[in-house]
């Protein structure tokens, strides 16, 4: 099996490519930045420089001679992205395309309407293929890390409400054996953490670990949309809002077996994510608040 693994350079796509390493393969990356690559890759992988939001025919030469496709696409235009990737891969001869997608589709909120039309796409394209349905990440925690450890606050619209957070370690590994286990579903798999916590919860349990108290501020939508305003797109700041209401609404509370079912074993849980990240959390002298 030859791999072609795409968001390389970010979260869940470099966590795919370092297990592929680890299993001996030489996966290929495609990459927008090669030099990005090389420095975490070195010459171990095979660095494929291009753009997802290319054509199909560059597509096609950047997918030639893979079997299998792990897809991250971003973005409100990631429809139109996965369509023509998933074009390329049946042009190239991907015998299965793994699409890192949000259990969102279910409910078509937030970004699960830029995923749920790239999964129509890619149904239609005729290319074998499964699509991750993954919870929100554990690490999407990182961005409570500065208020946390400076202010000792954090901030939130899902008021009371209750999410499932996944471990990015298990998405990963999911991809993985989902892409060398070669048998396409043809359908989604919905993997989330293993309880569904609030962000109060949240928030409690990482001052647990760091010996601090850390108050929950309950924000409405309008001061939500406020803060994003100074560093997310309107687009992807609309969507993040819409998650978080849902959240508080209780729509989004949704635990599923599928790490278990896939893996073997339980999903990591927000306190093993903690133990690994509490660096962040905690000021440079190693002191909590
Ligand atoms: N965060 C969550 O809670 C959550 C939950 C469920 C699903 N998801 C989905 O997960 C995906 C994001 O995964 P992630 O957090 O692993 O991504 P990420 O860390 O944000 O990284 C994005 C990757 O995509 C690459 N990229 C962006 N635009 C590109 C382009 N035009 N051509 C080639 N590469 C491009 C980036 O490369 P550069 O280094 O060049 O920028 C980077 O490697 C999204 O589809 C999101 O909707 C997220």
């Amino acid at each position: 099996m030859k791999y072609l693994v795409t968001g390389a350079t970010g979260n869940v796509g470099s966590l795919v490519a370092n297990r592929l390493l680890d299993a001996g393969e030489t996966p290929c990356v495609l990459v927008r930045d090669a030099r990005k690559a090389r420095k975490l890759y070195g010459d171990h992988a095979e660095i494929r420089v291009g753009d997802l939001a290319g054509s199909r025919t560059d597509l096609t030469d950047a997918f030639e001679g893979c079997d299998a496709l792990f897809l991250v696409n971003t973005g409100p235009d990631l429809g139109e992205r996965d369509r023509a990737c998933a074009l390329a891969a049946c042009d190239a001869g991907i015998q299965h395309l793994v699409k890192l997608s949000t259990l969102d589709v279910k409910t078509g909120v937030g970004t699960g309407r830029w995923h749920a039309r790239g999964e129509a796409a890619i149904r239609n394209s005729g290319v074998p293929y499964t699509f991750i349905q993954a919870a929100a990440f554990m690490s999407n925690a990182l961005s409570w890390a500065d208020s946390i450890r400076d202010d000792g606050v954090l901030s939130s619209s899902t008021g009371e409400g209750k999410i499932a957070f996944i471990h990015p370690d298990d998405i990963a590994e999911v991809v993985v054996s989902a892409l060398s286990h070669g048998k396409a579903l043809n359908d989604a798999l919905v993997i989330t953490g293993p309880e569904a916590l609030s962000y109060r919860e949240m928030a409690t349990a990482i001052g647990a670990a760091t010996g601090s108290s850390i108050h929950y501020e309950i924000l409405s939508d309008a001061d939500a949309m406020a803060g994003l305003s100074t560093w997310a797109d309107r687009a992807d700041a609309e969507a993040l809002v819409d998650i978080w209401r849902a959240i508080r609404e209780g729509r989004l509370a949704t635990v599923s077996d599928g790490v278990q079912q896939v893996l073997g074993c339980p999903p990591k849980s927000f306190g093993d994510w903690i133990g690994e990240n509490i660096s962040y959390f905690v000021d440079r002298t190693g002191r909590s608040r």
